[in-house]
Protein backbone atom coordinates (compact mmCIF):
# COMPACT_ATOMS: atom_id res chain seq x y z
CA UNK A 1 0.00 0.00 0.00
CA UNK A 2 2.56 2.60 -0.98
CA UNK A 3 3.21 5.37 -3.55
CA UNK A 4 3.99 4.26 -7.05
CA UNK A 5 7.87 4.86 -7.32
CA UNK A 6 8.07 3.71 -3.64
CA UNK A 7 6.39 0.13 -5.33
CA UNK A 8 8.68 -0.19 -8.17
CA UNK A 9 11.99 0.38 -5.80
CA UNK A 10 10.14 -2.33 -3.14
CA UNK A 11 9.52 -4.79 -6.44
CA UNK A 12 13.49 -6.32 -6.33
CA UNK A 13 13.34 -6.34 -2.84
CA UNK A 14 10.42 -8.30 -2.37
CA UNK A 15 10.56 -11.08 -4.62
CA UNK A 16 14.14 -12.08 -3.74
CA UNK A 17 12.96 -11.70 0.01
CA UNK A 18 8.87 -13.19 0.08
CA UNK A 19 9.09 -16.92 -0.73
CA UNK A 20 5.93 -16.94 -2.26
CA UNK A 21 6.21 -20.80 -3.45
CA UNK A 22 6.68 -21.70 0.18
CA UNK A 23 3.27 -19.85 0.91
CA UNK A 24 1.58 -21.18 -2.21
CA UNK A 25 1.89 -24.62 -1.10
CA UNK A 26 0.40 -23.77 2.07
CA UNK A 27 -2.72 -23.66 0.35
CA UNK A 28 -4.23 -26.67 -0.85
CA UNK A 29 -7.07 -25.03 -3.57
CA UNK A 30 -4.20 -23.10 -5.28
CA UNK A 31 -2.87 -26.33 -7.06
CA UNK A 32 -6.12 -27.47 -8.14
CA UNK A 33 -7.42 -26.91 -12.25
CA UNK A 34 -9.96 -24.74 -13.76
CA UNK A 35 -11.46 -25.68 -17.17
CA UNK A 36 -8.24 -28.15 -17.22
CA UNK A 37 -6.29 -24.90 -16.66
CA UNK A 38 -4.27 -24.26 -13.50
CA UNK A 39 -6.30 -22.14 -10.99
CA UNK A 40 -4.99 -18.57 -11.25
CA UNK A 41 -7.08 -17.09 -8.57
CA UNK A 42 -7.17 -13.20 -8.64
CA UNK A 43 -10.22 -12.68 -6.25
CA UNK A 44 -9.21 -12.45 -3.01
CA UNK A 45 -10.37 -9.03 -2.78
CA UNK A 46 -13.93 -11.07 -2.40
CA UNK A 47 -12.67 -14.00 -0.34
CA UNK A 48 -9.14 -15.09 0.19
CA UNK A 49 -8.55 -18.99 -0.30
CA UNK A 50 -7.57 -20.74 3.14
CA UNK A 51 -4.10 -21.61 4.14
CA UNK A 52 -3.74 -25.30 5.77
CA UNK A 53 -3.06 -24.16 9.14
CA UNK A 54 -6.95 -22.78 9.25
CA UNK A 55 -8.28 -25.76 7.36
CA UNK A 56 -6.86 -28.21 9.70
CA UNK A 57 -7.50 -25.62 12.99
CA UNK A 58 -11.16 -25.95 12.18
CA UNK A 59 -10.77 -30.13 11.68
CA UNK A 60 -8.94 -29.61 14.63
CA UNK A 61 -11.85 -28.10 17.24
CA UNK A 62 -14.47 -30.24 15.72
CA UNK A 63 -12.33 -33.40 16.87
CA UNK A 64 -10.77 -32.43 19.65
CA UNK A 65 -12.28 -29.52 21.61
CA UNK A 66 -15.52 -29.03 20.43
CA UNK A 67 -18.21 -28.08 23.21
CA UNK A 68 -20.64 -24.73 23.59
CA UNK A 69 -18.73 -22.39 25.10
CA UNK A 70 -19.42 -20.37 28.67
CA UNK A 71 -22.27 -22.42 29.31
CA UNK A 72 -20.42 -25.63 30.93
CA UNK A 73 -18.47 -26.60 33.93
CA UNK A 74 -17.61 -29.93 32.08
CA UNK A 75 -14.08 -30.08 30.75
CA UNK A 76 -14.41 -29.95 26.93
CA UNK A 77 -16.96 -26.85 27.00
CA UNK A 78 -14.08 -25.21 29.67
CA UNK A 79 -11.23 -25.89 26.82
CA UNK A 80 -13.37 -24.99 23.81
CA UNK A 81 -14.25 -21.51 25.79
CA UNK A 82 -10.40 -21.12 26.62
CA UNK A 83 -9.58 -21.03 23.00
CA UNK A 84 -12.98 -18.48 22.18
CA UNK A 85 -11.32 -16.06 24.83
CA UNK A 86 -7.89 -16.60 23.33
CA UNK A 87 -9.11 -16.03 19.89
CA UNK A 88 -10.39 -12.48 21.02
CA UNK A 89 -7.24 -11.57 22.75
CA UNK A 90 -5.35 -12.73 19.42
CA UNK A 91 -8.12 -10.13 17.73
CA UNK A 92 -7.17 -7.73 20.29
CA UNK A 93 -3.46 -7.77 19.80
CA UNK A 94 -3.70 -7.63 15.78
CA UNK A 95 -5.54 -4.37 15.92
CA UNK A 96 -3.24 -3.49 19.32
CA UNK A 97 -6.68 -2.47 20.96
CA UNK A 98 -6.40 -1.45 24.80
CA UNK A 99 -9.02 -4.03 25.68
CA UNK A 100 -9.90 -7.19 24.88
CA UNK A 101 -13.70 -6.34 25.53
CA UNK A 102 -13.49 -3.75 22.46
CA UNK A 103 -13.57 -6.65 20.38
CA UNK A 104 -16.93 -7.78 19.65
CA UNK A 105 -17.95 -11.08 17.23
CA UNK A 106 -20.13 -10.25 14.61
CA UNK A 107 -20.73 -12.53 11.26
CA UNK A 108 -18.71 -9.76 8.82
CA UNK A 109 -17.97 -6.49 8.51
CA UNK A 110 -21.40 -5.75 6.87
CA UNK A 111 -22.98 -6.93 10.06
CA UNK A 112 -20.58 -4.63 12.42
CA UNK A 113 -21.66 -1.60 10.66
CA UNK A 114 -25.35 -2.32 10.86
CA UNK A 115 -24.57 -3.30 14.82
CA UNK A 116 -23.42 0.08 14.89
CA UNK A 117 -25.85 2.17 12.82
CA UNK A 118 -29.03 0.31 14.92
CA UNK A 119 -27.65 0.67 18.36
CA UNK A 120 -24.98 3.58 18.21
CA UNK A 121 -26.63 5.98 15.99
CA UNK A 122 -30.25 5.09 15.41
CA UNK A 123 -31.12 6.55 18.99
CA UNK A 124 -28.76 9.55 18.66
CA UNK A 125 -30.72 10.94 15.02
CA UNK A 126 -33.61 13.07 14.56
CA UNK A 127 -35.29 14.18 11.33
CA UNK A 128 -32.57 16.60 9.30
CA UNK A 129 -29.60 14.76 11.21
CA UNK A 130 -26.96 13.48 7.80
CA UNK A 131 -24.69 10.84 8.76
CA UNK A 132 -21.56 11.27 5.98
CA UNK A 133 -20.28 8.51 3.93
CA UNK A 134 -18.09 8.90 0.19
CA UNK A 135 -18.89 8.31 -3.34
CA UNK A 136 -16.01 5.17 -3.16
CA UNK A 137 -18.09 2.84 -0.60
CA UNK A 138 -18.96 -0.43 -0.54
CA UNK A 139 -22.65 -1.56 -0.06
CA UNK A 140 -22.01 -2.01 3.16
CA UNK A 141 -21.10 1.17 4.69
CA UNK A 142 -24.31 2.74 2.65
CA UNK A 143 -27.15 0.52 3.39
CA UNK A 144 -27.36 -0.10 6.88
CA UNK A 145 -26.95 3.89 7.39
CA UNK A 146 -29.62 4.50 4.84
CA UNK A 147 -32.14 1.79 7.02
CA UNK A 148 -31.49 4.04 9.96
CA UNK A 149 -31.70 7.14 8.66
CA UNK A 150 -35.61 6.15 7.04
CA UNK A 151 -36.79 5.36 10.40
CA UNK A 152 -35.45 8.66 12.06
CA UNK A 153 -35.84 11.45 9.26
CA UNK A 154 -32.01 11.34 8.59
CA UNK A 155 -30.11 11.59 5.59
CA UNK A 156 -27.27 10.11 3.89
CA UNK A 157 -24.93 12.40 1.92
CA UNK A 158 -21.54 11.62 0.22
CA UNK A 159 -18.68 13.18 0.04
CA UNK A 160 -16.98 13.26 -3.21
CA UNK A 161 -14.20 11.71 -4.89
CA UNK A 162 -11.67 13.48 -7.47
CA UNK A 163 -11.51 11.84 -11.18
CA UNK A 164 -8.02 10.01 -9.99
CA UNK A 165 -10.40 8.11 -7.66
CA UNK A 166 -9.12 9.81 -4.72
CA UNK A 167 -10.83 11.61 -1.77
CA UNK A 168 -11.14 15.63 -2.01
CA UNK A 169 -10.69 16.14 1.56
CA UNK A 170 -11.26 19.69 1.08
CA UNK A 171 -14.54 18.99 0.41
CA UNK A 172 -15.49 16.38 2.78
CA UNK A 173 -14.17 18.88 5.52
CA UNK A 174 -17.06 20.89 4.06
CA UNK A 175 -19.58 18.30 4.02
CA UNK A 176 -18.96 17.98 8.05
CA UNK A 177 -21.88 20.13 9.16
CA UNK A 178 -23.70 20.74 12.01
CA UNK A 179 -26.13 18.23 11.48
CA UNK A 180 -23.50 15.13 10.87
CA UNK A 181 -24.36 12.73 13.33
CA UNK A 182 -21.82 10.22 11.96
CA UNK A 183 -19.40 9.74 9.43
CA UNK A 184 -18.43 6.22 7.68
CA UNK A 185 -15.21 5.83 5.90
CA UNK A 186 -13.36 3.10 3.80
CA UNK A 187 -10.08 2.61 4.27
CA UNK A 188 -9.11 0.85 1.11
CA UNK A 189 -11.54 1.12 -2.03
CA UNK A 190 -12.59 -2.39 -2.82
CA UNK A 191 -13.15 -1.19 -6.37
CA UNK A 192 -9.80 1.41 -7.01
CA UNK A 193 -7.74 -0.02 -4.44
CA UNK A 194 -7.38 3.31 -3.40
CA UNK A 195 -5.96 3.96 0.22
CA UNK A 196 -7.14 6.96 1.88
CA UNK A 197 -5.28 8.89 4.58
CA UNK A 198 -7.72 7.84 7.45
CA UNK A 199 -5.52 9.00 9.97
CA UNK A 200 -6.55 12.77 8.84
CA UNK A 201 -9.79 11.78 8.12
CA UNK A 202 -10.50 11.17 11.58
CA UNK A 203 -8.50 13.99 12.90
CA UNK A 204 -10.35 16.32 11.07
CA UNK A 205 -13.88 14.40 12.13
CA UNK A 206 -12.73 14.27 15.64
CA UNK A 207 -12.00 18.19 15.48
CA UNK A 208 -15.34 18.83 14.84
CA UNK A 209 -17.20 16.11 17.36
CA UNK A 210 -18.18 13.43 14.55
CA UNK A 211 -17.64 10.05 15.15
CA UNK A 212 -16.29 7.78 12.73
CA UNK A 213 -16.11 4.40 11.64
CA UNK A 214 -13.29 2.46 9.58
CA UNK A 215 -14.69 -0.15 6.90
CA UNK A 216 -11.12 -2.12 7.22
CA UNK A 217 -12.69 -5.08 5.15
CA UNK A 218 -9.98 -4.69 2.50
CA UNK A 219 -7.62 -2.92 4.63
CA UNK A 220 -6.05 -4.79 7.17
CA UNK A 221 -4.95 -8.17 5.60
CA UNK A 222 -2.75 -6.01 3.20
CA UNK A 223 -0.83 -3.83 5.72
CA UNK A 224 -0.27 -3.34 9.77
CA UNK A 225 -3.20 -1.91 11.80
CA UNK A 226 -2.87 -0.06 15.20
CA UNK A 227 -6.70 1.14 16.06
CA UNK A 228 -5.04 3.40 18.88
CA UNK A 229 -2.59 5.07 16.35
CA UNK A 230 -6.20 5.46 14.10
CA UNK A 231 -8.16 6.94 16.59
CA UNK A 232 -11.68 6.37 15.04
CA UNK A 233 -14.96 5.05 17.41
CA UNK A 234 -15.23 2.20 15.24
CA UNK A 235 -13.58 -0.32 12.74
CA UNK A 236 -14.98 -3.34 11.05
CA UNK A 237 -13.44 -6.49 9.09
CA UNK A 238 -13.97 -9.83 7.96
CA UNK A 239 -12.55 -12.81 8.77
CA UNK A 240 -12.90 -14.10 5.15
CA UNK A 241 -10.73 -11.49 3.43
CA UNK A 242 -7.88 -12.28 6.10
CA UNK A 243 -7.71 -15.85 5.55
CA UNK A 244 -10.09 -16.94 8.08
CA UNK A 245 -13.38 -18.89 7.41
CA UNK A 246 -16.39 -16.53 6.12
CA UNK A 247 -19.15 -16.23 8.69
CA UNK A 248 -17.21 -14.50 10.81
CA UNK A 249 -16.26 -10.81 11.20
CA UNK A 250 -15.16 -8.19 13.95
CA UNK A 251 -16.55 -5.01 15.26
CA UNK A 252 -13.90 -2.96 17.07
CA UNK A 253 -15.55 -0.04 19.52
CA UNK A 254 -13.86 2.02 21.73
CA UNK A 255 -15.04 0.58 24.83
CA UNK A 256 -16.97 3.92 26.53
CA UNK A 257 -18.99 3.83 23.53
CA UNK A 258 -19.48 0.05 23.63
CA UNK A 259 -20.29 0.55 27.63
CA UNK A 260 -22.98 3.09 26.65
CA UNK A 261 -24.79 1.48 23.71
CA UNK A 262 -28.38 -0.83 23.98
CA UNK A 263 -28.23 -4.14 22.96
CA UNK A 264 -28.83 -4.63 19.36
CA UNK A 265 -30.16 -8.49 19.17
CA UNK A 266 -31.79 -10.52 22.04
CA UNK A 267 -30.77 -14.00 23.36
CA UNK A 268 -28.99 -16.49 25.52
CA UNK A 269 -25.17 -15.24 26.33
CA UNK A 270 -25.85 -11.66 26.18
CA UNK A 271 -27.95 -10.92 29.34
CA UNK A 272 -27.23 -10.70 33.19
CA UNK A 273 -30.60 -11.35 34.91
CA UNK A 274 -33.72 -12.56 32.81
CA UNK A 275 -37.14 -12.32 34.34
CA UNK A 276 -40.56 -11.41 32.91
CA UNK A 277 -40.67 -8.24 34.54
CA UNK A 278 -37.59 -7.35 33.05
CA UNK A 279 -34.19 -8.26 31.77
CA UNK A 280 -30.60 -6.78 32.49
CA UNK A 281 -27.59 -6.98 30.10
CA UNK A 282 -24.12 -8.45 30.20
CA UNK A 283 -21.22 -5.91 29.86
CA UNK A 284 -19.52 -5.42 26.28
CA UNK A 285 -18.86 -7.30 24.65
CA UNK A 286 -21.22 -10.14 25.52
CA UNK A 287 -23.91 -7.97 25.29
CA UNK A 288 -23.95 -7.71 21.16
CA UNK A 289 -23.42 -11.33 20.96
CA UNK A 290 -26.49 -13.06 21.01
CA UNK A 291 -27.12 -16.70 20.90
CA UNK A 292 -24.19 -19.49 20.72
CA UNK A 293 -21.57 -17.93 18.02
CA UNK A 294 -19.42 -19.76 15.20
CA UNK A 295 -17.23 -21.61 17.72
CA UNK A 296 -14.44 -23.02 15.68
CA UNK A 297 -14.51 -19.92 12.82
CA UNK A 298 -13.97 -17.75 15.68
CA UNK A 299 -11.11 -19.99 16.85
CA UNK A 300 -9.82 -20.52 13.04
CA UNK A 301 -10.13 -16.55 12.77
CA UNK A 302 -7.57 -16.68 15.94
CA UNK A 303 -5.48 -19.01 13.78
CA UNK A 304 -5.21 -16.98 10.29
CA UNK A 305 -4.41 -14.04 12.07
CA UNK A 306 -1.16 -15.96 14.00
CA UNK A 307 -0.95 -17.12 10.57
CA UNK A 308 -0.68 -14.00 8.56
CA UNK A 309 1.09 -12.50 11.36
CA UNK A 310 3.82 -15.21 11.18
CA UNK A 311 4.60 -14.09 7.61
CA UNK A 312 4.85 -10.94 8.49
CA UNK A 313 2.68 -7.85 7.43
CA UNK A 314 5.12 -5.59 6.58
CA UNK A 315 6.87 -8.35 3.91
CA UNK A 316 2.97 -8.61 3.02
CA UNK A 317 2.70 -4.95 2.17
CA UNK A 318 6.14 -5.35 -0.07
CA UNK A 319 5.07 -8.56 -1.75
CA UNK A 320 2.10 -6.83 -3.01
CA UNK A 321 3.17 -3.69 -4.02
CA UNK A 322 5.82 -6.01 -6.11
CA UNK A 323 2.80 -7.65 -7.66
CA UNK A 324 0.69 -4.56 -8.01
CA UNK A 325 4.09 -2.40 -10.11
CA UNK A 326 4.01 -5.38 -12.53
CA UNK A 327 0.48 -5.39 -13.05
CA UNK A 328 0.01 -1.99 -13.77
CA UNK A 329 2.93 -1.86 -16.18
CA UNK A 330 1.45 -5.28 -17.98
CA UNK A 331 -2.23 -3.97 -17.68
CA UNK A 332 -1.05 -0.61 -19.59
CA UNK A 333 -0.04 -1.93 -22.71
CA UNK A 334 -3.08 -3.71 -23.43
CA UNK A 335 -5.15 -1.81 -26.52
CA UNK A 336 -8.21 -0.40 -25.16
CA UNK A 337 -7.66 -1.73 -21.43
CA UNK A 338 -8.49 1.30 -19.01
CA UNK A 339 -7.87 0.82 -15.38
CA UNK A 340 -10.76 2.91 -13.22
CA UNK A 341 -8.66 5.32 -10.95
CA UNK A 342 -5.06 6.35 -10.40
CA UNK A 343 -4.44 6.79 -6.91
CA UNK A 344 -1.34 7.53 -5.66
CA UNK A 345 -1.70 4.77 -3.07
CA UNK A 346 -3.28 2.04 -4.10
CA UNK A 347 -3.51 -1.78 -2.40
CA UNK A 348 -3.36 -4.61 -4.28
CA UNK A 349 -5.74 -4.40 -6.72
CA UNK A 350 -7.18 -3.36 -10.14
CA UNK A 351 -10.16 -2.80 -12.00
CA UNK A 352 -10.78 -2.14 -15.42
CA UNK A 353 -12.86 -2.22 -18.35
CA UNK A 354 -11.68 -3.35 -21.96
CA UNK A 355 -13.12 -1.48 -24.79
CA UNK A 356 -15.76 -3.95 -26.88
CA UNK A 357 -16.13 -6.43 -24.20
CA UNK A 358 -18.51 -6.31 -21.00
CA UNK A 359 -17.14 -6.90 -18.01
CA UNK A 360 -18.55 -10.08 -17.49
CA UNK A 361 -18.05 -11.77 -21.11
CA UNK A 362 -14.35 -10.40 -20.09
CA UNK A 363 -14.65 -12.69 -16.77
CA UNK A 364 -16.49 -15.54 -18.52
CA UNK A 365 -13.55 -15.82 -21.22
CA UNK A 366 -10.94 -15.33 -18.22
CA UNK A 367 -12.62 -18.09 -16.60
CA UNK A 368 -12.23 -20.27 -19.48
CA UNK A 369 -8.19 -20.24 -19.37
CA UNK A 370 -8.21 -20.48 -15.28
CA UNK A 371 -8.42 -17.19 -13.93
CA UNK A 372 -10.99 -16.07 -11.73
CA UNK A 373 -11.43 -12.33 -11.79
CA UNK A 374 -14.88 -10.73 -10.37
CA UNK A 375 -17.22 -8.53 -12.43
CA UNK A 376 -20.14 -6.54 -12.15
CA UNK A 377 -20.43 -3.43 -10.42
CA UNK A 378 -18.42 -5.08 -6.69
CA UNK A 379 -21.00 -4.00 -4.47
CA UNK A 380 -20.15 -0.14 -5.34
CA UNK A 381 -22.58 1.14 -7.75
CA UNK A 382 -22.55 4.60 -6.91
CA UNK A 383 -18.93 4.40 -7.18
CA UNK A 384 -19.60 2.87 -10.77
CA UNK A 385 -22.09 5.56 -11.58
CA UNK A 386 -19.84 8.13 -10.76
CA UNK A 387 -17.13 6.64 -12.79
CA UNK A 388 -19.70 6.62 -15.71
CA UNK A 389 -19.30 2.84 -16.23
CA UNK A 390 -21.94 -0.04 -15.25
CA UNK A 391 -19.53 -2.94 -14.81
CA UNK A 392 -15.82 -3.07 -14.54
CA UNK A 393 -13.42 -6.41 -13.81
CA UNK A 394 -11.51 -6.68 -10.78
CA UNK A 395 -7.97 -8.33 -10.32
CA UNK A 396 -7.12 -8.73 -7.02
CA UNK A 397 -4.00 -10.05 -5.43
CA UNK A 398 -2.65 -11.68 -2.17
CA UNK A 399 -0.22 -13.04 0.32
CA UNK A 400 0.03 -16.31 -2.49
CA UNK A 401 -0.31 -14.49 -5.98
CA UNK A 402 3.08 -15.11 -7.97
CA UNK A 403 4.19 -12.85 -10.81
CA UNK A 404 3.51 -15.74 -13.28
CA UNK A 405 0.32 -15.12 -12.14
CA UNK A 406 0.06 -11.63 -13.26
CA UNK A 407 1.71 -12.34 -15.87
CA UNK A 408 -0.94 -15.09 -17.11
CA UNK A 409 -3.67 -12.71 -16.84
CA UNK A 410 -1.46 -10.26 -18.93
CA UNK A 411 -1.42 -12.62 -22.15
CA UNK A 412 -5.20 -13.52 -21.53
CA UNK A 413 -6.03 -9.98 -21.71
CA UNK A 414 -3.86 -9.20 -24.60
CA UNK A 415 -5.35 -12.36 -26.25
CA UNK A 416 -8.86 -11.03 -25.41
CA UNK A 417 -8.45 -7.65 -26.85
CA UNK A 418 -7.05 -8.31 -30.17
CA UNK A 419 -9.40 -11.27 -30.95
CA UNK A 420 -12.19 -8.48 -29.85
CA UNK A 421 -11.21 -5.98 -32.07
N1 LIG B 1 -16.78 -6.90 -0.74
C1 LIG B 1 -16.30 -8.00 -1.51
C2 LIG B 1 -15.74 -7.58 -2.85
O1 LIG B 1 -15.38 -6.45 -3.03
C3 LIG B 1 -17.26 -9.10 -1.61
O2 LIG B 1 -15.68 -8.39 -3.73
Amino acid sequence: MTALPARREAAATARAEFDVAAVRAQFPILSTTVHGRPLVYLDSAASAQKPRAVIDALARLYERDYANIHRGVYELSQRASALHDAARRKVQRFLGANDWREIVFVRNATEGVNLVAQSFLAPRLGPGDEILVTEMEHHANIVPWQLVAARTGAKVVAAPIGDTGELDLEALAERIGPRTRMLGVVWVSNVLGTVNPVEEIVALARRRGVPVLIDAAQAVQHQPVDVRALDADFLVFSGHKVYGPSGVGVLWGRLEHLAAMPPWQGGGDMIERVAFEGTSFAEPPFRFEAGTPDIAGIHALGVALDWLEGLGLEAVAAHEAALLAAAEDALARIPGLRVLGAPKRRASLLSFTLDRVHAHDLGTLLDLEGIAVRTGHHCAMPLHARLGVSASARASFAVYTSAEEIDALARALRRIAESWR
